[in-house]
């Protein structure tokens, strides 16, 4: 059998959505963004989220990403209903299990790469020590070896997405949510970022779901999810991801698999 990093039970999803909806505001003005998604995701899927702008993509990773909460429906995430969970308790589980990238790379601008990367680790509270190695390691494991003074200014499109997306995975968390992770960039800086999610979903069986609205990239994903107008229209396997470098300009030094965490630190975070 696979090592899975929270025990995870086989016949269980990491991810379950069932008859999610999410509506804002109310009566003549309420808007259902999304209107009773049903999906299972497993632990080291990697997953493109596409369709239409106002569809509910970023809705449903936010919801996904512990950001937000449905008006409706279960989220049960390792078998955890997330939906009954407090927002202390929602916000424990994202600090230990999920990471995310947004778009346009929420950089804190005036601090250094190595600071940004850090933060995660302090709210969690690491030790000073412990915060550099770990944010040096991340930022190396995303190709940024010697940039770890320069502010977001000093760093291209793409560099900055390597720190938001090393700042995603310094915590070592099972999932990876990024919501147009390539949105700003070229298609050579787009390309080097899909390489880098495929490869850490692939040596380092992080879960990956991506929202894009650009079918090469979500073909670099094993399965495509359509949303249209707040309802998963269709959802796909994709037979032959694109290929990602093996042997890549970008060296990651993260562990070939993350310690495993108790699953019964999610089952008690209350007392955490
Ligand atoms: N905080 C909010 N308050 C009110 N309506 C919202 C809010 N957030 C999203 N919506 C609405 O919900 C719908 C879905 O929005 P969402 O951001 O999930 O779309 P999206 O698929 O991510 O679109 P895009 O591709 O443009 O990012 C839209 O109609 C949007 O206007
Ligand atoms: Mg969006």
């Amino acid at each position: 059998m696979s090592f899975t990093r929270l025990d995870l039970d086989d016949s269980a999803a990491l991810i379950r959505l069932r008859g999610v909806t999410k509506s804002y505001g109310k009566g003549q003005t309420e808007l259902l963004a999304l209107k009773g998604i049903d999906v299972d995701i497993a632990a080291g899927e990697f997953v493109a989220i596409m369709g239409p702008s106002g569809s509910g993509k970023s809705t449903a990773m936010n919801i996904i990403g512990c950001l937000d909460t449905p008006t409706q429906g279960e989220y049960l995430f390792n078998g955890l209903h997330v939906e009954k969970l407090n927002r202390d308790q929602r916000a424990r589980l994202r600090r230990g299990y999920l990471g995310f990238v947004f778009q346009g790379f929420n950089l804190l601008a005036r601090t250094s790469a190595q600071e940004n990367v850090e933060l995660p680790l302090l709210y969690r509270g690491e030790s000073a020590s412990s915060r550099h190695e770990l944010a040096r390691k991340a930022l190396a494991s995303v190709g940024l070896e010697g940039w770890e003074h320069h502010t977001p200014a000093e760093l291209s499109g793409g560099q900055q997405q390597r720190v938001a997306i090393a700042r995603a995975i310094v915590t070592e968390p099972a999932v990876l949510l990024a919501d147009e992770p390539t949105g700003n960039l070229d298609t050579k800086r787009s390309r080097e970022i899909m390489d880098l999610l495929a490869r850490l979903n692939a040596n380092h069986g992080i879960t990956v779901l991506m929202v894009t609205h650009e079918l090469d990239m979500a073909l670099y994903t094993k399965r495509m999810l359509h949303f249209i107008d707040g309802a998963l229209a269709r959802d796909e396997i994709n037979p032959h991801p694109t290929p990602f470098e093996l042997e890549p300009a970008v060296h990651l030094n993260l562990a070939p698999t993350f310690p495993p965490k108790p699953s019964n630190t999610v089952l008690t975070l209350g007392q955490r």
